[in-house]
């Protein structure tokens, strides 16, 4: 059976009113995923969620497992993948509590397990990645988010750092020159791996807080957890509409 899977990061190891059916532990050849993955439906729809930093939020990003996530979901049925991922603003409109579905990335990662390519292969194999997300889903977020009443923004660029550590400021001013308008530390790999698996991936970025430097004050994590469950709120409500579309 296919179906969409759903790849909640922090703020998100629990989808509210979904109704699980099946809690499933996948071992796969790359180790073992971040969480069990449940099995269940949400507003009607069947679907699969895993915890990117593991149910009990135990995992700092470089730590978590990707090619497991991945693979995981592959053998699940995930017809697509919709990843959730708590960013900093940098550009002036992501602001703080907002939802923004970015078209772009700059990895800015290393020493990460980023390929399924590596060993055993028949021929070397670069997978195009001109367009990371895949556009029809980003679409579809979009047209939920909006029949949702949400200020989404449209578009800008992830940059994926390695953490578990904030940036610099002038870390930040360097991505702001590179083009990045949101900061994260989970988009990379898992984009990649996705795309190697020849699966639709889209990323929900909720943005949890100002990126350092663009404010006089250091970053908080109180503060984070405020936006961040402002932001879930709203994902809650484009998920409604999103998985009602479907
Ligand atoms: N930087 C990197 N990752 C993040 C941030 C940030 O400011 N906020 C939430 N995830």
């Amino acid at each position: 059976m296919t179906r969409l899977a759903i790849i909640g990061g922090s703020g998100l190891t629990r989808l509210a009113e979904f109704q699980i059916s099946e809690r499933r532990r996948f071992d796969t050849p790359y180790g073992t995923p971040s969480a069990d993955l449940t099995f269940g439906t949400l507003f009607g729809q069947e679907l699969v969620f895993l915890a990117r930093h593991g149910d009990a939020h135990t995992l700092p990003p470089h730590r978590i497992n990707y090619r497991a996530n991945l693979w995981a979901l592959h053998q699940a049925g995930a017809s697509s993948i919709v990843a959730v991922a708590a960013v900093g603003g940098i550009r002036s409109d992501m602001a703080p509590g907002r939802l923004a579905i970015p078209e772009q990335i700059v990895d800015y990662t290393y020493g990460r397990s980023h390929t399924f390519f590596e060993d055993d292969l028949q021929h070397v194999t670069h997978i195009d990645f001109t367009r990371p997300y895949d556009p029809g889903l980003r679409e579809r977020l979009l047209a939920a988010g909006h029949a949702a009443n949400l200020r989404m923004v449209d578009g800008g660029v992830y940059g994926c750092t390695q953490g578990p550590r904030l940036e610099t400021a002038a870390e930040i001013v360097r991505m702001e020159r590179d083009g990045c308008d949101l900061v994260g530390m989970t988009g990379m790999p898992e984009a990649t791996l996705a795309r190697e698996l020849e699966t639709p991936y889209a990323c929900c970025a909720v943005i949890a807080n100002w990126a350092a430097g663009k404010t006089e004050r250091e970053i908080s994590m109180a503060e984070i957890e405020v936006f961040l469950a402002q932001g879930m709120t709203d994902l809650h409500r484009l998920l409604a509409q999103f998985l009602k579309a479907v």
